[in-house]
């Protein structure tokens, strides 16, 4: 069974064979079908538009292997920064210049090496020296937070094998009010083994993708909103290329199966953030002082301000290191005001160090965080949440949270040193189910209240 690591060689493997073809033969190889499929003109446009009408066309980048025009929906303005995911020899980028403009920034994002230096050659030709193509993956951008004012994407995330990484990354890097037109390949009903399992399809665009719900799903849990579908067209796979898969019975078994490969492109807006008082010289805040909450991912070099933050409302910092990458944090002002942490064991969690700056309790931001918390673990499979508390449990049981006997917890919570040796054996240990969305915005703000500086062990 293949990892999420050799997935990406795959895909990696393919992209720089890919880059050192002409488009012609991409056609037959790419997104829709796989090296071994030949050269039959059937193959030709399977999923790939044209975009040659497009202002900034440029044809040395377009290998022919989009699934749809995203740049043609996205309602990019003059001056914008956008970024284009997965951005190959540079096809949505260009065309992202010509409505950006000299003023406007274009970044591409590509993993694959080949595709880089195609794009960057192209770049160079036309002496763009606002277009830039940097090499990363799409699950950790190589892009500081809120930079950009819109988001392409042409036929990548189906590509991805962690598309909740990427529209976490997405929300991270647009501003407040950005959006993004994404166009990528969906299903509706269950492919064929003999297509799922088959890399060409997994390269080719097909087997990575995932059922059209769960994709919109993931979008909304991200914290997206106005998600519209811009586009809906689907893909027919001839019988010259599912029969290098599938037998000619499995073939008319799936033709009759109702499953069906979709090109979309979906729109999505990242929300004005929560306009909440901001502190000047350390005074209180005041309400006609707005300032807004910024919710990300912390990384390695938060953890400094996050000790400093829990050692201010006397939480623990003992075990925190190599936890951090499973914290959120909340920052005003690009100050640290606010953090919440998971440690995730297989289907079960433990939530841990929700902490609130002083002067910013009562503006809900531990309930934002311990929300998003929630939502983003339940992505990774978590069915139950724990937590630890010596002083909220009355708050936790309004949230659903129900206490638990010691003896009760399973050992993935018990073994945590939360558990065993930091939080005192006189702590009330909760559980909540979290399998399927039932906080209320009501709740919320109960978990806002409680989860203040000084709840002790949660
Ligand atoms: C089907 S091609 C589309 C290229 C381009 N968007 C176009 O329409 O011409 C997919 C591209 O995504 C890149 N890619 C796939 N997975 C990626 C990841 N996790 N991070 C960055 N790039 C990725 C590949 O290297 C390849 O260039």
């Amino acid at each position: 069974m293949n990892t999420e690591l050799s997935l990406k060689e795959i895909v990696r493997e393919k992209y720089t064979e890919v880059a050192n073809q002409s488009k012609d033969q991409n056609a037959a190889s790419c997104c829709g079908c796989g090296p071994t499929c030949g050269t039959d003109e059937d193959f030709i446009g399977i999923m790939a538009e044209d975009y040659s009408k497009l202002g900034g066309y440029v044809a040395d980048a377009d290998l022919g292997l989009g699934c749809g025009l995203p740049t043609k929906f996205a309602q990019i303005k003059p001056g914008d920064t956008v970024i284009d995911l997965g951005s190959g020899a540079g096809n949505d980028a260009f065309v992202a210049r010509a409505e950006t403009g000299p003023t406007g920034k274009v970044i591409g994002i590509d993993f694959t090496e080949a595709m880089l230096t195609k794009a960057r050659a192209n770049a160079e030709k036309l002496g763009f020296n606002n277009v830039e193509f940097r090499q990363g993956d799409i699950e950790q951008m190589p892009v500081n937070d809120s930079v950009a004012d819109v988001i392409v994407s042409n036929c990548v995330l189906n590509l991805v094998p962690n598309k909740a990484n990427v529209f976490n990354e997405i929300y991270r890097v647009l501003k407040p009010n950005g959006h993004f037109s994404i166009s990528d390949i969906v299903l509706v009903g269950q492919l064929p083994a003999g297509l799922q399992q088959a890399d060409e399809m997994y390269a080719g665009c097909v087997s990575g993708a995932i059922q059209k719900e769960s994709y919109l799903g993931l979008i909304e849990q991200s914290g997206f909103t106005n998600i519209t579908l811009q586009k809906d067209r689907e893909i027919f796979l001839p019988d010259s290329i599912l029969s290098t898969f599938l037998t000619p019975e499995e073939i008319a078994s799936f033709r009759t199966s109702g499953t069906g490969i979709y090109s979309i492109t979906v729109y999505a807006q990242k929300p004005v953030v929560t306009a909440i008082p901001k502190v000047s010289d350390g005074s209180k805040p005041s309400d006609t002082d707005a300032a807004e909450i910024e919710i990300r991912l912390a990384q390695p070099a938060d953890y400094g301000s996050v000790v400093l933050l829990l050692k201010s409302v006397g939480l623990p910092t003992e075990d925190l290191n190599a936890k951090l990458s499973d914290f959120l944090l909340a920052f005003v002002n690009e100050k640290l005001v606010g953090s919440a942490g998971v440690e995730v064991n297989g289907t079960v969690g433990l939530l841990r160090t929700v902490a609130v700056e002083k002067d910013f309790q009562n503006h809900k931001i531990a309930g934002r965080l311990v929300n998003d918390l929630s939502k983003q673990v339940r992505l990774k499979g978590v069915k139950d949440l724990y937590l630890i508390t010596t002083t909220a449990e009355g708050y936790f049981e309004k949230q659903g949270y129900v206490r638990v006997q010691r003896e009760n917890v399973p050992a993935e919570i018990t073994q945590s040193q939360q558990f065993s040796s930091i939080c005192p054996s006189s702590a009330v240990v909760m559980k909540k189910s979290i399998e399927k969305p039932k906080i209320k915005l009501s709740d919320l703000e109960q978990v806002s209240a409680c989860c203040t500086p000084n709840s002790g062990c949660c």
